[in-house]
């Protein structure tokens, strides 16, 4: 009996592996960082409830997809070599790495703060971890800051915490400006004297194209305690002259907060989202919007931003891809959970909105109505075989041809032995011969039979949205027609679990015959339970 229950143990970490390769379903998370490299945002770190878990997985942003129904990638062997939080992350200028500065480092062996590294870089083509040599000043170790990094390649560390009591985590804050050269791997302190801030952490940190690093919010030291600093009152530290100068900002005025978190937008905009006050309790309003176009920076709280509202978080994080603000985990102050749901922002009109669409900022205006393939086929040439460009009408009796004329724009070359199949509003061909040029096809072409055009954009969304989605998305509906790919996912993954399943049964039970038996040819029914016995025993 033993036995058949360390198979079922068995079956269950396969269908668990299985469903962990087709959807990651991450833990929770505060205090995490978040980098977008190459359309991937990647999720590094964090804690929950004093449990930390090292996988590395991202948002793949190539693909459309709704809020109600984010799919995660776990990246295999990514795993952090430690844990930590409160932390920050920081991506090479030619994404091929990502640093991991400073934070509550623990060891993930022995579950003990352990300080004694504090830049851990990450080889996004390799997937590898390392602790790289780094030389230069001696930058001791920091939490709770965020760094920018400057098209130099040199990353900028302002202030930050360093605990120096890790069970009260109380320690003392900072105003240094440490460099972290990219290229080099040197630390610098770069030790100014003039115009020094407060000491500060929690705050966020946007480098503007001018070479200016605007740092809003936070906690700043101001004896005898710490206190929020106001939101109004801004610290700017310019990196071409390595100098700091302070700006009053006007315009709306907006809670002060730490661990929030903010993007910057390529029009100059400064959006902040979430954090809290010093007891961890909700801050108004929720999203308030810095204009550093003006002189001085003025604050505003878009009005359509109140809409669809997401509530208070902090410990969050926020990074901007094209049109949208993407905000992940953190903890929900208004009703104590952490969250999972993912926040979308576009910036183009100030509104929350469900859905996240790709497609919308790389494609130009016109591509949809006229595509234009770099191969461009020759629109003239007539399809020769079934199935391409060619529609039979089985309404009509006799059953009539028709060349659809919409067909022939952007046709694709002459194939033979490939395949089609229609998915929604799609037919997808796939693979083939092509006789034009003489080679094996790799392309794959799709033709929409609504209207009877090639295209070269599959977009799942278009049969399940009805026409007014995307004014007024309706998340509640969403959920079950979006379901689908999941669930087809879900039914291969299940088929493919059941077949391992049967092959390591057999292999299996074969092995065990050998070990014990030392023979392979019975293989009855009885046999299975008494080896499932012996082996019990052996156990
Ligand atoms: C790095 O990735 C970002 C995000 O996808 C992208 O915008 C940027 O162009 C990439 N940079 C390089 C050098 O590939
Ligand atoms: C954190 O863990 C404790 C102990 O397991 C539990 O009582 C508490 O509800 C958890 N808090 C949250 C917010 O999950
Ligand atoms: C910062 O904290 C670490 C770990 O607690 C400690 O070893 C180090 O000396 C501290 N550095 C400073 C400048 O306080």
């Amino acid at each position: 009996m033993r036995s058949l229950y360390d198979l079922f143990k068995f079956i269950f970490y396969i269908i668990f592996l299985i469903n962990s390769i087709l959807c990651y379903d991450p833990p929770q998370r505060v205090f995490h960082n978040s980098v977008i490299i190459n359309d991937r945002l990647l999720i590094i770190a964090g804690v929950k409830n004093f449990t930390q878990s090292p996988e590395l997985f991202y948002l793949d942003l190539l693909n459309s997809f709704d809020t109600s129904n984010v799919l995660w990638n776990l990246i295999h062997n990514g795993d952090l070599p430690i844990y930590t939080y409160g932390s920050t992350a920081i991506a090479s200028l030619d994404n091929s790495t990502i640093f991991l500065i400073g934070g509550y480092i623990k060891s993930r062996i022995t579950n003990d703060f352990d300080f004694s590294k504090q830049v851990y870089t990450f080889d996004y083509n390799t997937s590898i971890w390392t602790t790289p040599l780094i030389t230069g000043d001696n930058v001791p170790i920091r939490q709770q800051m965020t760094g920018v990094i400057k098209n130099s390649g040199i990353i900028y560390l302002f202030g930050g915490f360093n605990t120096t009591n890790t069970t009260t985590k109380t320690g003392i804050t900072y105003n240094e400006m440490n460099i972290l050269d990219t290229s080099s791997f040197t630390w610098k302190n770069l030790s100014i004297i003039k115009n020094l801030p407060l000491p500060s952490s929690d705050y966020s940190a946007s480098l503007l194209p001018n070479g200016i690093i605007v740092y809003v919010g936070g906690q700043e030291r101001q004896e005898p305690n710490d206190t929020l600093t106001k939101m109004k009152s801004i610290k700017l530290f310019d990196t071409n002259k390595d100098e700091w100068s302070y700006m009053e900002a006007t315009g709306d005025d907006v809670d002060p907060r730490w661990i929030f978190a903010s993007v910057l937008t390529p029009d100059g905009r400064i959006i902040i989202f979430g954090g809290c006050t010093y007891d961890f309790t909700g801050v108004s309003p929720n999203l308030a919007v810095l204009d550093t176009t003006k002189n001085p920076y003025e604050w505003s709280i878009p009005s359509n931003s109140k809409v669809n509202l997401p509530p208070s978080i902090y410990g969050h994080t926020a990074n901007l891809y094209y049109n949208y603000m993407i905000v992940t985990f953190g903890f929900n102050i208004d009703n104590k959970t952490y969250n999972s749901q993912v926040y979308l922002f576009d910036i183009r009109n100030n509104t929350w909105v469900t859905r996240f669409d790709p497609s919308t900022p790389i494609s130009s205006p016109t591509s949809t109505s006229s595509p234009t393939p770099t191969s461009s086929p020759t629109p003239s040439r007539k399809p020769l075989l079934i199935g391409l460009g060619i529609g039979i009408d089985t309404t009509k009796n006799p059953y009539e041809w028709s060349i659809p004329s919409n067909s022939k724009v952007n046709l694709p070359p002459s194939i033979y032995g490939h395949t089609a199949n229609l998915y929604y509003n799609y037919m997808i061909v796939t693979f083939g011969f092509n006789i034009d040029n003489k080679t094996y096809n790799s392309q794959v072409y799709l033709f929409d039979i609504r209207n009877n055009t090639w295209v070269t954009r599959f977009d799942p969304s278009t049969p399940i949205s009805s026409p007014t989605s995307t004014s007024s998305p309706t998340p509640t509906s969403s959920p079950t027609p979006s379901r689908k790919p999941l669930l087809i996912g879900l039914g291969i993954g299940i088929g493919v679990v059941v077949l391992i399943c049967i092959g390591i049964f057999i292999f299996y039970k074969r092995d065990k015959i050998l070990r014990i038996d030392g023979t392979t040819s019975d293989t009855s029914h009885n046999d299975i339970l008494r080896i499932a016995g012996t082996s019990g025993e052996v156990d």
